[in-house]
């Protein structure tokens, strides 16, 4: 388990798919996601039988100190070689917890994570060009913009930009203080 100030973040359970599904599927968070058709139960079950056994992707519950679960945060592409991890699934699932420095706290907790633990040399992630505050949430740890791939992905009714983000061990040990500083 992964703790920090106000939140931790675990494992995600079974019994935690209904909650995920009801989240993903939310207007207000479905338009920053790639799916393209509403999530099912059923799917995610079937997906999370095959996470179990995939030893490149990690998946947590954020939930408060109390206990509540309250969104998600997920690593894939774990390439051991290469040292490099995509960062994504990143959501807190309701409104009345957005914007309360939560999501901060669970940046700062993977960025331990992926760079002290896993012992990663680069963490990187794509997002629609879209979504402005999360690119500057990110930009606000150190993430730089690599790139933007233009009219990349048909979403939300139009071809979405698509931009590139990413951020390398020395830059995040040359933050690391300011970064931890969040969660201890
Ligand atoms: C992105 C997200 C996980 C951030 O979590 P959060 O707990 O709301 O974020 P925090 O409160 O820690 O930090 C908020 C910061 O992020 C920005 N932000 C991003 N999305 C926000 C939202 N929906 N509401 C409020 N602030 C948001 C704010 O500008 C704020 O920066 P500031 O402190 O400089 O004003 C959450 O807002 C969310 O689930 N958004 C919808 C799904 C999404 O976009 N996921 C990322 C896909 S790549």
């Amino acid at each position: 388990m992964l703790v920090g100030k106000r939140i931790r973040l675990r494992a995600v359970e079974e019994k935690d798919l209904p909650k995920i599904v009801e989240w993903r599927n939310k207007p207000e968070i479905y338009q920053y996601f790639y799916e393209y058709e509403p999530l099912s139960n059923a799917q995610q079950k079937i997906w999370f039988e095959k996470f179990l056994k995939n030893e490149s992707e990690k998946y947590f519950i954020i939930e408060t100190t109390a206990g509540k679960a309250i969104g998600t945060v997920g690593l894939t592409h774990i390439d051991w070689r290469n040292r490099k991890c995509e960062w994504g699934r990143f959501l807190i699932g309701e409104k009345k917890h957005q914007g309360k420095g939560y999501g901060k706290e669970a940046v700062a907790l993977i960025l331990k994570y992926v760079f002290e633990h896993l012992n990663m040399h680069k963490l990187y992630c794509d997002l629609f060009a879209s979504n402005q505050k999360v690119i500057s949430l990110y930009k606000s740890f150190g993430f730089e913009i690599e790139g933007t791939l233009r009219k990349h992905v048909f979403k939300n009714g139009d071809y979405q930009d698509v931009v590139m983000m990413g951020m390398l061990k020395e830059e995040y040990i040359k933050n690391r203080k300011s970064i931890l500083k969040r969660i201890v």
